[in-house]
């Protein structure tokens, strides 16, 4: 399939109405009044920026299954949630020690660090209660395993455990398969679960189940290889954060281990395996599921 010319008018226009229908839940959910300043950190973090890959991936898979369209939203959101949170400790000091995101300072440079990790952990908190909202609007049978895909791709056998492997891992040299472990954790986790939660909105035969877990690890894994490229061939501004760190901080990466060239053909079979997953999947309504693989393959931030 040629990634160039799958970029249709209509997925297209599906992306920025679902970027623009994300804007606006989270908009509606992540409210200013939380005490001492810490709701305008939570908002600063969320609102306004980043690509909204991770709420696509739960829409997109949701809308191809005929998915509960409240729930899906709920859900898109949360996973979100997750992701800013991990930015804004990503960015910490102790962390990364990043002063760029989104185009913007980061969040401890704008608040300071103990709000940081504030509104880190309230971003946690409120994706969980996203998920099981007072009006029952998401049944329980639904709000469950949701919740549990969450907590297990945030956690430590997901991007959590991915990210101290991560700082763990500075000035060394990792193996392939360290490094996809690693990856597959610190990023791969999280978007896996994306897809699966889409697929929780709906009743799922085990066969799609399976290829869907499948499109999720190749596209999760094929995001961070495409993010470590992106770290050496693009510059700040059109990433909205500081290029070249991982190189300047001795970050084991997929460029730094096979050198660019073969991290894009590592990438690029990756995707390839997730395209090849949904066709193997039987679904019919997948276009834009495909073509967000696409997307995640021809990004430039
Ligand atoms: C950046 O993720 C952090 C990684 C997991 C590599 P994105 O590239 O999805 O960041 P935003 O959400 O678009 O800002
Ligand atoms: C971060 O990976 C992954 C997260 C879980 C946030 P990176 O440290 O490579 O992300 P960027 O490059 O700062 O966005
Ligand atoms: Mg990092
Ligand atoms: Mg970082
Ligand atoms: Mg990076």
């Amino acid at each position: 399939m040629n990634a160039l010319t799958n970029e249709t008018a209509s997925f297209v226009a599906w992306r920025a109405r679902s970027q623009q229908a994300v804007e606006q839940a989270l908009s509606s959910w992540v409210l200013p009044g939380a005490p001492a300043g810490l709701g305008d950190a939570m908002r600063y973090a969320v609102l306004d920026g980043g690509k909204r890959l991770r709420p696509l991936l739960v829409l997109a898979t949701s809308e191809a299954l005929a998915g509960d369209a409240v729930a899906a939203m709920r859900a898109a959101c949360s996973v979100e949630l997750i992701h800013a949170y991990s930015l804004v400790h990503d960015d910490l000091p102790c962390m990364d020690n990043d002063v760029l995101r989104r185009g913007k300072p980061t969040v401890h440079v704008k608040f300071g660090e103990a709000q940081a990790l504030l509104a880190g952990d309230a971003l946690q908190a409120l994706a969980f209660e996203l998920l099981v909202p007072e009006d029952g609007s998401v049944a329980p049978v639904m709000a469950v395993p949701l919740c549990r895909l969450l907590a297990l791709s945030a956690g430590a056998d997901g991007m959590a455990g991915g990210q101290a492997v991560d700082l763990a891992s500075v000035g060394q040299t990792l193996d392939l398969p360290a490094l996809e472990a690693m990856h597959r954790r610190k990023t791969g986790a999280l978007l896996q679960a994306s897809v699966m939660m889409g697929a929780a909105t709906s009743e799922t035969s085990p066969q799609v189940a399976t290829q869907l877990q499948r499109f999720g690890a190749c596209l999760g894994l094929a995001f961070q290889v495409v993010d470590d490229i992106l770290d050496v061939t693009a510059d700040s501004a059109q990433l909205g954060k500081t290029a070249g760190k991982d190189a300047a901080s001795d970050k084991p990466t997929f460029v730094s281990l096979m050198g660019l060239e073969s991290a894009q053909q590592y990438a690029d079979r990756a995707l390839e395996e997730a395209h090849d997953a949904l066709s193997q999947s039987g679904l019919v309504h997948c276009d834009v599921l495909h073509s967000l693989a696409d997307w995640v393959g021809r990004r430039d931030c």
